[in-house]
């Protein structure tokens, strides 16, 4: 579970001073593209350095946490060319050609980035040090050193967190994993060792996990098989260079859907977002809870299938949300929060403690937040009861999660008074541009630092 950051760790954490001032009202509109996906930057980033030849990367997200996975892979000697605002040229150094890097990887507020090269480093001919910043110091690692170990990692940690420290192992040798958690980030990082262990690595989740990695290593030329909860490669395959065209994130997209669906007469059209079905339970929750959502002009971008999304306000309704919906629509709850506290009735949701162990524990934040600005909320160990009301305006904390921040943003479209929120900065590890562009589609937000 969460613990302070402190003995050891980087307390080095950009003071945050960038506030959030959003005018009550106004609705949604007009046509707006999201940033490309955060997931599917990382691993096109991750795969290409690891390819033979060049791969070329459009849509690629620009953002902290992104910068964070192509730094370490320039310390390690990849070429990395941006050539386009949003396209990158990585010339591949094969599954054996990284180098020792100068110093720590230093991966920010990026758990994809820490447990994703916690994979690929446990296979290298030399040592390397995984760092974060105080949030990522306190999110649990032994989710991926447990199974990493078993194939024979050598990885030392503070109990548990980073910093990760690795050294060269005498081989890795492909396992059966089953995983207690639904985790991307967990199945990526064995899934990455498993390309350089004898024999063949399998991961068996408790529920479905995005598969963009799977899909991705397909894409480079690799056989990984997927079937029933269950994924699997084999050790010594190589990748080759492709393109990589990055969809816009559905999870960034995810708080204009709900800004457009809790404001009756919003209508927005968001495009080229990426709806691959691991990723969608969003829109699952918000149709049951009455959401006009249609998905226009389906496409593929690569391996992932893209749609326009097309959301026009009406009223919303309470509804249950379980266990079978949380990882397909993990990143999402904070918006979700807030879509339930505009819904008429009681929002239940269960079997999400996983929430607790983000960027920030989101129940706790949502809860505190939603209870500020008048809404009547119940926290619980797994989830949270949410009964739909009147939003007052107020002052709100996102305690540095990106996401908590544009929840509370996008609040403010149903509120009584303004809203504002403290310690935003985070923002920039996942959505750059994100007060521009809701501004230029209805949302009266200032920003304050
Ligand atoms: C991610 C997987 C999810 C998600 C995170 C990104 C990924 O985490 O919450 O924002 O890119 O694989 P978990 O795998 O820990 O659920």
């Amino acid at each position: 579970m969460n613990r302070e950051a402190g003995g050891g760790r980087r307390e080095a954490d950009k003071t945050s001073c960038t506030t959030y001032a959003v005018q009550p009202g106004g609705a949604l509109s007009g046509t707006v593209r999201v940033p490309g996906d955060k997931s599917i930057s990382h691993r096109a980033v991750m795969l290409g350095a690891l390819a033979e030849g060049t791969t070329e990367i459009s849509g690629f997200l620009n953002s902290e946490d992104c910068l964070c996975t192509l730094k370490a892979f320039r310390a390690m000697g990849v070429g990395i060319e941006q050539t386009a605002p949003a396209a990158l040229k990585v010339r591949g150094a094969g599954l054996r050609g990284l180098h020792e890097p100068a110093g720590v990887l230093d991966l920010g507020n990026s758990g994809t980035s820490m447990r994703l090269l916690a994979g690929i480093l446990s296979a290298q001919r030399f040592p390397s040090t995984l760092v974060g910043d105080a949030s990522l110091s306190r999110r649990p690692m032994q989710r991926i050193i447990e199974p990493l170990s078993q194939m024979g990692a050598r990885i030392e940690s503070d109990h548990g967190h980073a910093p990760l420290r690795i050294s060269p192992p005498d081989g890795l040798r492909g396992i059966a994993w089953h995983s207690p958690v639904a985790s991307a980030q967990v199945k990526s990082g064995i899934l990455l060792a498993g390309l350089y262990a004898q024999g063949s690595t399998e991961v068996r989740e408790p529920g479905v996990s995005r598969d963009h990695t799977e899909r991705l290593l397909r894409s480079f030329g690799v056989t990984v098989e997927s079937r029933e909860g269950r994924t699997a490669l084999a050790g010594g395959q190589v990748l080759y260079a492709t393109e990589v065209p990055v969809p816009a994130d559905i999870s960034s997209a995810a708080f204009f859907m709900v800004g457009a669906a809790i404001v009756p007469g919003s209508e927005l059209l968001l495009e080229a977002v990426g709806v691959n079905p691991t990723r969608t339970g969003v829109l699952t929750v918000l149709r049951k809870m009455g959401a006009d959502i249609e998905l226009l002009n389906p496409r593929e971008f690569g391996a992932e299938p893209v749609a326009d999304i097309r959301v026009r306000g009406r009223g919303l309704k309470g509804i249950s949300i379980g266990h079978e919906l949380v990882a397909l629509a993990i990143d999402e709850f904070p918006a979700i929060f807030i879509a339930a506290a505009c819904a008429e009735g009681v929002t239940e949701l269960s079997g999400a403690a996983e929430l607790r162990v983000k960027e920030s524990d989101r129940i706790q934040g949502m809860c505190e937040g939603l209870q500020a600005l008048g809404i009547v909320v119940q926290s619980r160990p797994d989830g949270a009861r949410v009964e739909g009301g009147s939003l007052q305006g107020g002052a709100v904390d996102s305690r540095g999660d990106h996401r908590v921040a544009m929840s509370f943003a996008m609040a403010a479209l149903r509120a009584q008074g303004p809203i504002t929120i403290r310690d935003c900065a985070n923002v920039n590890t996942s959505f750059p541009g994100f007060a521009d562009l809701a501004r230029t589609a209805g949302l009266k937000i200032g920003v304050l630092s």
